[in-house]
């Protein structure tokens, strides 16, 4: 199996000092792959105040080179500002910024025209995976947030009933649902997708979340603003590689 990715989405958090102070306390080793995620406006800060062997996100961008898009970022100012990924459709963006599966398709070819790894965000509510329909879900945001891609991009599978609410599926679900989420990108775009588990993934659970065969990494919101936390997932992941 390749390494580990584990991703720190820090979201609206931390100014430019606290951002360095941060990721000045991650340990980071060359089993495992980290990248830090936070708001754009520290990213070059965070880049410089970093060794190579953490990388560097953005939690959105916009998927126009630039022009009178009052607001938006850019993939290409991202990318020159020391991003080498970028996290596209996250629920929080989809559900209070109203980001449907077009927009998120066209972010996702801007990403990777400007040589950016995108991360693809897809998962289901509490609802959809109560009436069984998780998985006619999870095809429809793959298929219509990938029409026309042919370039492999890594995808997130964050259940939206468990970010940020400290529920996770049963291991037995994530593993049903990180296996049909390969097959079907297997199946309909010829690549077998890494798969990031997001959504309370913690120090606490990681031990067992990260041991899921199909599981190659996670996406962590809240327990990244934690360095110790966020050490301890990063530790756990090298071990189990
Ligand atoms: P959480 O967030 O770890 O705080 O649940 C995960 C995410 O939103 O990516």
């Amino acid at each position: 199996m390749s390494k580990y990715l584990i991703a720190g989405n820090w979201k609206m958090n931390m100014d430019i000092d606290e951002s360095i102070s941060l990721v000045n306390s991650i340990i980071s080793n060359d089993k495992v792959e980290v990248l830090i995620c936070p708001p754009s406006t520290n990213i070059y800060s965070v880049k410089n105040a970093i060794n190579n062997s953490i990388k560097v996100g953005a939690q959105n961008s916009y998927y126009q080179e630039n022009g009178a898009f009052t607001g938006e970022v850019s993939n290409q100012m991202i990318r020159s500002a020391g991003a080498e990924y970028v996290i596209i459709g996250h629920s929080e963006r989809r559900e209070i910024f109203n980001e449907s599966n077009d927009l998120i398709n066209k972010k996702v070819k801007s990403a990777l025209a400007n040589q950016l790894i995108p991360i693809l965000c897809i998962g289901e509510s509490l609802d959809e995976r109560k009436s069984d329909q998780t998985n006619d879900v999870l095809s429809k945001q793959i298929t219509e947030c990938l029409d026309g891609i042919n370039n492999e991009v890594i995808i997130a599978y964050e259940p939206i009933w468990a970010i940020g609410t400290g529920l996770t599926p049963t291991s037995e679900q994530i593993e049903e649902t990180h296996k049909f989420i390969k097959n079907y990108v297997n199946d309909n775009f010829s690549y077998q997708p890494k798969v990031l588990y997001g959504g309370s993934l913690k120090d606490t659970n990681a031990q067992e979340i990260l041991s899921i065969n199909p599981v190659d990494g996670g996406l962590i919101g809240g327990a990244s603003l934690v360095s110790d936390k966020f050490n301890k997932i990063i530790q756990i992941a090298s071990e189990l590689s």
